[in-house]
């Protein structure tokens, strides 16, 4: 559960779901549920879905964001959407390196990097996925895939262009899958993402930044995996996509931390 340094954030990745119709009716519901006291509340919707359900969120404290974004202002590049384009259809944040796009769409920590690039210099919230494979935990090499994927998207900016950021850590075998990484399996590795990121970018950087959990999240295990004190938040994919699920999630119950 987050400090008073970093607001608690529950974002819903609606994946390739939904048709426009569906899309409006679950961002009415969560718009009209989301508590105004409470987390920052972000949908990441399919691009086609952006501007009408931009249009019901408009006036709620819910924010729009994309699923990913390419990192050229513009040009012949068939099928990709610029950040600027994001900003036009009402986007506030994006979801970059998503573990999905790493494994079916060529994603790496340097094309990343450059959709981080881009997503900053548009004054989007990025969200930048990191997270390791079954076979990468089994062999033990977890820590070094994260450090692998924060350094390849991370460096060569200075702490306070990265002010915005957000971190989701979303172990690979625990998307979809039901099973989640137990509380303490999530918490340690967001301590080591945020002492990865207090080397790369320095302390101050490093207290502030959110990390979000995802993999799994679901009403019944939000509130144990919110009570460790590095995780400020959730990544959300299945448990999204009802509205009463997800505002479950965003009302969380998990005790202050000192
Ligand atoms: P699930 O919550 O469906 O496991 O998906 C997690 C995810 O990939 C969110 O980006």
């Amino acid at each position: 559960m987050t400090n008073s340094l970093r607001r608690p954030l529950i974002a819903g990745n609606w994946k390739m779901f939904l048709d426009l119709a569906g899309s409006v009716a679950l961002a009415r519901g969560v718009a009209a549920g989301a508590p105004p006291d409470g987390p920052e509340v972000v949908v990441a919707v399919p691009f086609t879905a952006l501007t009408v359900v931009g249009e019901v969120l408009k006036g709620s404290k819910v924010k729009l964001a994309a699923q990913n974004l390419h990192w050229e202002k513009e040009g012949a590049f068939t099928g990709e959407v610029s950040a600027a384009q994001l900003k036009d259809a009402g986007c506030a944040a994006v979801v970059i390196g998503h573990s999905e796009r790493r494994q079916f769409f060529g994603e790496t920590d340097e094309t990343v990097k450059k959709r981080l690039t881009a997503a900053l210099a548009a004054g989007l919230l990025p969200i930048v996925c990191v997270g390791e494979t079954l076979a990468e935990r089994e062999d033990g090499r977890t820590f070094k895939v994260l450090e692998t994927q924060l350094t390849g998207a991370l460096t060569g900016f200075g702490p306070s262009q990265l002010a915005t950021l957000v971190v989701a850590y979303e172990p690979v075998w625990a998307i979809g899958t039901g099973k989640t990484a137990t509380p303490a399996q999530a918490q340690e590795a967001h301590l080591f993402i945020r002492k990865t990121c207090e080397r790369l970018h320095g302390a101050a950087l490093a207290a502030g930044l959110r990390i979000l959990y995802g993999g799994s999240v679901k009403p019944d295990n939000a509130d144990a995996l919110m009570s460790e004190p590095d995780l400020d938040g959730a990544l959300v994919g299945g448990a999204s996509l009802k509205a009463d699920s997800f505002l479950r999630i965003v009302k969380f119950s998990a005790p202050a931390r000192a």
